[in-house]
């Protein structure tokens, strides 16, 4: 029996998510949105287009959560985008509502699934998709940083014009302005970074990545990057679904690893069949310590004001 994935919100990421998880063959795919028709119309053409992509994955639209029943990964990417001169932070108390709302519905029909959260700002959507769940700590996990570092990796190829391969990069931290690429753990063919480029190349490069998502806002107007984020989450998927134990950056519940106590932020873990498999703790400079406690305190910020919401 092939696996099955749920995607909530069938917009630019969702649909997306839906389209490379079928043309890779991982999974069915369910794909759920409040919006009459929508799913259902973008399901049906996602499958008209499996004979010509050669896949045999299932693909369904619904606006109700009986097709998730059992599914063995949930991927949550409904509520709002940002638009230019939004923050991701603006999208909080909208996203919060509908993050809650759409995974206790969905977690009732898959208890057993692996909760992967898309939805911004999204280290604060992994505590609300968290509690609403119920799910322990490993089986709920957030996409940012894989998405960041391919950010970072795409930037550096392009100024050293080598291959996207052979680049290996690390960003811990929130997904935010604040987060913590890291130019020592970043490699070229397995040369540290800082060991071809001068620190200010390497510094308007890290500042890119940091505004990488504003930058693409700014571009499109209407919303927020897509393409990127579909793959980053999906390579997520993969890892889990096919237990392949692929070391990534993901947002995940910190528990006094980095010195972090009760917080989603991103480092780099272990991702199986079981979700989170293994935390990987880095060592890091004090400043570099630094920067990830300053990120860490700007989730801390958006999770206060969570609870002050009630
Ligand atoms: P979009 O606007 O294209 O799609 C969102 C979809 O959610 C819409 O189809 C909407 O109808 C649906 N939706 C809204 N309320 C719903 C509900 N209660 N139940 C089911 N569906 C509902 O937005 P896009 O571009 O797909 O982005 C989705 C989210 O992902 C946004 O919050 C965005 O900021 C976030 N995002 C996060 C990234 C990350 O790195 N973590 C990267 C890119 C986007
Ligand atoms: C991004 O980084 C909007 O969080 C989204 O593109």
């Amino acid at each position: 029996m092939r696996a099955k994935a749920t995607v909530i919100g069938a917009g630019n990421v969702g649909a997306t998510v839906a389209q490379r998880l079928a043309e890779k063959e991982l999974c069915d795919v369910v794909l759920i949105d409040v919006v009459e028709g929508i799913p259902q119309g973008k399901a049906l053409d996602l499958s008209q287009a499996a004979p010509i992509e050669c896949h045999d994955a299932c693909l369904t639209g619904s606006n109700a959560y009986d097709e998730a029943e059992g599914s063995d990964l949930i991927i949550v990417t409904a509520g709002i985008a940002r638009k230019p001169g939004m923050s991701r932070d603006d999208l909080l108390a909208t996203n919060r509502s509908i993050v809650s709302a759409v995974t206790r519905q969905a977690v009732a029909r898959a208890p057993e699934a692996v909760l992967i959260v898309v939805s911004n700002p999204l280290d604060a959507m992994c505590h609300v998709a968290y509690e609403a769940s119920g799910f322990p700590k490993n089986r709920v996990i957030g996409m940012a940083g894989v998405l960041d570092a391919a950010r970072f990796r795409a930037f550096i190829a392009r100024e050293l014009s080598v291959s996207v391969d052979n680049i290996h990069a690390t960003v811990l931290g929130g997904h935010g302005d604040t987060m913590v690429p890291l130019p020592r753990y970043t490699t070229v063919a397995g040369i540290p970074l800082p060991e071809l480029l001068p620190a200010e190349r390497i510094e308007a490069l890290v500042a890119r990545t940091r505004s990488g998502g504003a930058e693409i806002v700014g571009l499109l107007k209407t919303g927020s990057a897509y393409y990127a984020p579909a793959s980053a989450t999906v390579e997520m998927a993969e890892s889990i679904l096919k237990d392949r134990k692929k070391i990534l950056p993901c947002s995940v519940l910190l528990e006094g690893e980095y010195g972090i106590h009760g917080l989603f932020v991103g480092v780099p873990v272990k991702l199986g069949r079981n979700g989170v498999e293994e935390i990987l703790t880095l060592p890091l400079t004090e400043r570099e310590r630094a920067e990830l406690l300053r990120s860490a305190e700007a989730v801390r910020e958006l999770v206060d004001v969570l609870s002050r919401l009630g």
